[in-house]
């Protein structure tokens, strides 16, 4: 039995942070930011909300679209790299905010990778005839976790929630079809968060050295993404005896226009096989894909047996691709 995706649903917050505002803030250029990212603007949400606002946003619109009431949601999974708070995750939060009262609910941490992670995870609960009803999330609040003073991370992230429900696929044809995930820890003092985990304590210290915030070697992982990601993209492909025609869509993770140039090339796509927002999201991390897929489905671009790949690359390293037949009508 193959799982489908049969709702797409994503949140985006009002505010804009345009690279003209991030002039005021640091010392950049919004041709710099365009030329070496791709990205115009990014969304912020208020201070006083977290991931898990975003996410029962997106939730509740894959709900209405599906005509699911939630309590028939039986679990929820949330692909987040900053949870409300450390302690309880935000998948309970969010299963609070829907009223899912039947379902149980963890978060996921797969960094960048996080909502392939998730979809690969839900669709094995759905293939084993466990779960009927999964609704997997990807949110974060970069925002929260993003130091403004620095101008290597702050242009680059932004803040963004989208969710699909997973079901049995009522026609083998159509649905979840493979997936190739990697990890590879000896990437993980390329892109982190140092401070308020078990090893540094949030401390008078930890908040003094900053270590409350994303930081990352922008040019090794950028080095490992175009690679990785372009790998693993082109060779789900080979694996199921497709080629990059075969596609209609790519809808790959959103950290920089750059690196899905690449991927795309060693798949042998055209642009208009390619879905990108970049320039209006930059990277909301567990966010894009979701929200990338949620807005192509919104413009009626997705038909019935279109082939997808969704493929990311993120902190871990993790990595990641997975090919899918679009199941909705
Ligand atoms: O989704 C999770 C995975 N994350 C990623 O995939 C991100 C991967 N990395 C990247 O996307 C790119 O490496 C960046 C966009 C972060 C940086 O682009 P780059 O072409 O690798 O630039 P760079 O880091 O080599 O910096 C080039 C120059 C440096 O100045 P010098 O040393 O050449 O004088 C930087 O200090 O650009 C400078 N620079 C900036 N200038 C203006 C760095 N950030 C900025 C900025 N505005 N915001």
């Amino acid at each position: 039995m193959k799982a489908a995706i049969t709702g797409v649903g994503h949140f985006t917050p009002d505010r804009k942070l345009t690279n003209k505002d991030l002039e005021q803030i640091v010392e950049t250029n919004d041709e710099w930011i365009i030329s070496r990212t791709g990205i115009k603007e990014r969304r912020i949400l208020e201070k006083d909300k977290g991931s898990s606002y975003m996410a029962a946003k997106a939730a509740q619109q894959v709900l209405e679209q599906t005509n699911t009431t939630a309590d028939e949601i039986e679990l929820i999974i949330l692909a987040t790299v900053s949870p409300d708070s450390p302690v309880p995750a935000a998948a309970p939060i969010v299963q609070e905010a829907l009223n899912a009262n039947n379902s149980w609910a963890f978060d996921l941490n797969g960094g960048c990778t996080g909502f392939i992670y998730a979809l690969s995870a839900g669709s094995q609960f759905i293939e084993s005839g466990k779960h009927e009803k999964v609704l997997v999330i990807g949110s974060d609040k970069m925002s929260s976790i993003v130091n403004y003073k620095d101008r290597n991370t702050c242009v680059l992230f932004g803040d963004g929630a989208g969710a699909v429900l997973l079901e049995p696929s009522k026609n083998d044809e159509l649905g979840i079809y493979d997936s190739i995930l990697h990890t590879d820890g000896s990437g993980a003092n390329l892109l982190y968060i140092e401070g308020g985990g078990s090893v540094h304590p949030a401390s008078h210290e930890t908040v003094e050295k900053e270590m409350h915030f994303i930081c990352q070697d922008g040019k090794a992982v950028f080095k490992r993404a175009v690679t990785d990601m372009a790998e693993v993209s082109a060779q789900i492909l080979t694996n199921n005896g497709l080629k990059g025609n075969d596609i209609k869509f790519l809808i790959p993770h959103q950290a920089n226009l750059r690196i899905i140039d690449a991927v795309a090339r060693k798949m042998e796509l055209n642009p208009d096989q390619v879905v990108i927002n970049i320039e209006r999201y930059g990277n909301t991390t567990a966010g894009t894909i979701p929200i990338a897929m949620s807005e192509t489905y919104q413009e009626n671009k997705l038909e019935k047996g279109d082939w997808i790949v969704i493929s990311a690359f993120g902190a871990g390293f993790t990595w990641g691709s997975m090919l899918i037949k679009w199941a909705i009508d």
